[in-house]
């Protein structure tokens, strides 16, 4: 007979709860807030764990060909709990600057030299998102890993030679059907499309009487960036330039935020928001940690040895991973401008219901 669960038990509590022993208690020190800061980051580290445990459930159903709609719920079902996730730990950055920068000078030196920088889970989270090891900044004069342990530098090695989120998004978008029409494909009339709708808004920047011309060569500069950028995307080589996805993965992606109301298309485009919501949550902690970063150590550097507050900066900045996602939006035109889909690729992608 199986023996009833009790609570404590179940949750090893007795493991969880006594796993939290401060370094001033150890020498007799008083830091109040030693247990609060420690309850803080075993609570993130808790956290990270889950969203992992979502990535191992979201690789396989994403790695799968063809990935199937029952796949694809799972999939866009898993980001969205991630999604939430980051937004809690975003939040709880608020709990912890109850504590005061006096406050933490009770215990920080005691932690020297470990630091956040040291979380193996979070670097693992960034890793099978897809942040590309070459676009890392230094720390240091140093690689990210060579501030880890041994052991945890041989799991970051180990996963980081997986595909990453970001390379099973990559295949699966450049799998997208629907794009040859048959006789014209998305990628021409669509081309065509943007080009007129650029080309009208030079005419109008060039015949703006009210916009000065310093004003309106700038703008006219933007526009040509845009043409190139966009050229980029359209070209018939796998190269995209200074794009991170493929060439015909990015014509994908625009396909699928144009049609996005197609039945067969909504779930791929609530992923790809999904994906969206992602980068921009993850991105906001990177600069809620660096703006508390500074109101707690100010100029000081952090325990871990970095510059503190300027490195966190950069990382916001850089250290993006679904961006190209976030750039699309400059090649999107008004419904009015898009192609209209073949009437066969319209049969496609509705749901039919035979009785
Ligand atoms: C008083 C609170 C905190 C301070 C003063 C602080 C300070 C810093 C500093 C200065 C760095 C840069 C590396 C270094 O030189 O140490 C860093 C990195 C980091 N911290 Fe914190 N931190 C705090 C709380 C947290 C919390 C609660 C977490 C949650 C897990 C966290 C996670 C991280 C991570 C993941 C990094 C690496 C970021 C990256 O390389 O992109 N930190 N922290």
């Amino acid at each position: 007979m199986r023996v009833p669960i009790y609570y404590g038990d179940y949750l090893r509590l007795d493991r969880l709860l006594s796993s939290q022993e401060p370094e001033s208690a150890k020498i007799g020190v008083n830091a109040h807030d030693e247990m609060f800061f420690i309850i803080v980051h075993q609570t993130y580290e808790l956290w990270f764990k889950q969203i992992l445990h979502e990535l191992d459930r979201v690789e396989p159903d994403f790695d799968s060909i063809p990935v199937t709609d029952d796949a694809m719920a799972r999939i866009v079902h898993g980001l969205n709990r991630i999604y939430e996730i980051l937004k809690l730990v975003v939040a709880q950055l608020d709990v912890l600057e109850t504590m005061t920068p006096f406050d933490f000078l009770d215990f920080r030196d005691l932690l020297m030299p470990a630091s956040g920088f040291q979380s193996l889970q979070f670097r693992l989270i960034e890793t099978r998102l897809g942040l590309a090891p070459e676009t890392r900044i230094p720390f240091d004069d140093k690689k990210v890993d060579e501030h880890l342990s041994q052991s945890d530098r041989a799991t970051l090695r180990t996963v980081g030679a997986r595909p990453s989120l970001f390379d099973l998004l990559n295949r699966w978008l450049a799998r997208t059907p629907f794009l040859d029409w048959g006789g014209e494909t998305f990628r021409e009339a669509y081309r065509t499309a943007v080009k007129n709708h650029l080309a009208r808004d030079a005419e109008l920047v060039r015949t703006d009487l009210a916009t000065t011309p310093d004003r309106r060569d700038r703008e006219l500069e933007n526009i040509e960036r845009a043409i190139a950028s966009f050229s980029e995307i359209f070209s018939e080589t796998d190269e995209g330039g200074s794009w991170r996805l493929l060439p015909q993965s990015v014509q994908a992606a625009l396909f699928i935020n144009l049609y996005r109301d197609k039945p067969a298309v909504q779930p791929a485009f609530r992923l790809l928001t999904a994906l969206m919501d992602i980068d921009e949550t993850l991105t906001l902690w990177r600069y809620r940690h660096a703006l508390m970063v500074e109101r707690m150590i100010g100029l000081k550097i952090g325990t871990g040895g970095s510059s503190g507050g300027a490195y966190l900066w950069m990382t916001a900045e850089r250290h993006r991973i679904f961006s190209d996602l976030f750039r699309l939006s400059t090649f999107l035109i008004p419904r009015s401008a898009v192609p209209e889909l073949p009437p066969q690729i319209q049969q496609q992608m509705s749901l039919v219901y035979a009785s």
